[in-house]
């Protein structure tokens, strides 16, 4: 064990903590660790200092004032906790110890108006408070996580090279970790990767609900593999095709695991903001849905009595048109998702950096695809993925194929929650007339709230006696 004083201290050493830690070590940096000794706990830091006994640069602790006392000034403080309360009861703990200047990082999923708040109480006793978002699970944080930091500039300069270090490399060798915004901007934009990620998992879903009525799982595995050759390619896609195939003795172990999905609320929180902000996040709040209605398994299975499922349509498969559908539903879903942070970014003054953003997504993090590559290239010009002419082109050339596929859907009496929602917003938002003059006349007719007139300038608004 080393005796020097710690460049930089992780606090929590559960899956991600422990391997973000080794991450850190891997590159040099003399590291202090800490776990508290309770509650379960107590073997935490021995186990992960025997298992490491081979690495010099490692300082584990168990006592909070020690770990404090092991690093050099300003300390810079990774926390890797589960997000909520127990944040804050960490922060009411380590603050006091702390020194004017030191930093501390919060690498959790918390929501970013926590994080606009715990970067507030930290600034108020001369600590900085970095809210970084780091995507890519265990794997991503031991060899590689997307890194999304949000703070102040000046804090993150005394972190950015131990951050920039252990993040992932872009197909040009740049880091996958950048400076984000102030305040909570990391941990919002975090959230929308997140809620982009459950968008990208229903579709799967859903394209395997459709196909396996028909094809068994190698066979889609099959056919998803040679997607992931060429525009489609991503990690979601990739982990499907693994999940497909693996097998439990001679039992597909997909075909074994409950229909109940979990999830842990940033789904819910991106689709919360979305509706805050008066934007029609359609895709994210429907695999939010989607995964609430496959928990209600028990009244599924009651109601299942109600139907008849023999007659089912069983035509072929459309593979071309699937394979376009999923394209058009995943080009709208990175529309909704990139709006919803340009929204923030103008509502808060974050001024983030679209282009940046896309090509730290390309690697390390869950959402990584090739289309993120492409992103990072066309932000650098367009601030929507609307102005894109590689966008709407494929938008107009998939329209038939996504309708064509949510009709299989139908006709086999399969849900497709997400490819419906961005057909219909993609209907929606090219079409110059929508039914709103009858929702705002009967807005007026009952409540005098007033229309604006196709005749009159959008500024005038008129009440009739109905
Ligand atoms: C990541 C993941 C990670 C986690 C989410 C999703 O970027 O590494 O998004 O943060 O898998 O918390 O969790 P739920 O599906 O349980 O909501």
């Amino acid at each position: 064990m080393s005796t020097k004083k710690s460049e930089f201290g992780v606090f929590g050493l559960g899956v991600m903590g422990s391997s973000i830690s080794l991450n850190i070590a891997d590159k040099g940096y003399e590291l202090s660790v800490f776990n508290r000794a309770e509650g379960g706990e107590e073997e935490v830091v021995d186990r992960f200092l025997s298992s490491n006994k081979h690495r010099d640069n490692i300082q584990g602790f168990t006592d909070l004032k020690a770990f404090i006392q092991s690093m050099e000034r300003p300390r810079k403080i990774l926390i890797m906790i589960k997000a909520g309360p127990t944040v804050d009861l960490v922060l009411n703990n380590l603050i006091p110890l702390l020194s004017k200047g030191d930093i501390i990082i919060d690498g959790g999923n918390s929501h970013y108006l926590n994080t606009k708040r715990r970067f507030e109480l930290a600034r108020g006793h001369g600590i900085a408070f970095i809210g970084a978002g780091i995507s890519g699970g265990e794997e991503g944080a031991r060899k590689g996580p997307s890194i999304m930091p949000g703070g102040t500039r000046e804090s993150y300069k005394f972190v950015s090279e131990i951050l920039e270090s252990i993040a992932a490399k872009d197909d040009f060798g740049k880091t996958c970790c950048t400076y984000i915004g102030p305040e909570g901007s990391g941990h919002f934009i975090k959230m929308v990767h997140n809620g982009i990620e459950y968008v990208e998992m229903q579709l799967l879903a859903e394209l395997y609900a459709l196909m396996s009525k028909q094809m068994s799982n190698e066979a889609i595995a099959e056919v998803f593999e040679g997607w992931n050759q060429g525009v489609l390619s991503s990690y979601l896609l990739e982990i499907t095709i693994q999940i497909l195939r693996k097998k439990e003795g001679d039992k597909y172990l997909l075909d074994m695991i409950l229909d109940k999905a979990g999830n842990k609320g940033t789904g819910s929180w991106s689709s919360k903001a979305a509706f805050d902000m008066g934007i029609p996040n359609t895709m994210m709040s429907s695999a939010v849905f989607a995964r609430y209605i496959s928990s209600f398994k028990d009244t599924r299975i009651k109601m299942s009595d109600l139907i008849d499922s023999g007659h089912s349509i069983e035509e072929d498969l459309d593979l071309v048109s699937i394979e376009k559908a999923y394209e058009c539903a995943r080009l709208i879903n990175h529309q909704q998702g990139f709006k919803l942070m340009q929204l923030a970014s103008d509502t808060y003054n974050w001024d983030l950096n679209f282009s940046d953003i896309a090509r730290i997504w390309s690697n390390g993090c869950i959402i990584k695809s090739h289309l993120m590559n492409l992103l990072h290239k066309e932000f650098m010009c367009s601030k929507d993925l609307f102005e894109m002419d590689l966008v709407t082109g494929s938008l107009v050339d998939g329209e038939t194929a996504l309708r064509d596929t949510i009709m299989s859907g139908l006709s086999k009496r399969i849900s497709t929650h997400c490819f419906s929602a961005a057909y219909y917003y993609w209907v929606d938002m090219t079409t110059k007339n929508l039914p709103a003059n009858l929702i705002q006349a009967q807005r007026d007719f009952f409540g005098a709230h007033t229309y604006q007139r196709v005749d009159a300038p959008e500024s005038e608004f008129y009440h009739s006696n109905w």
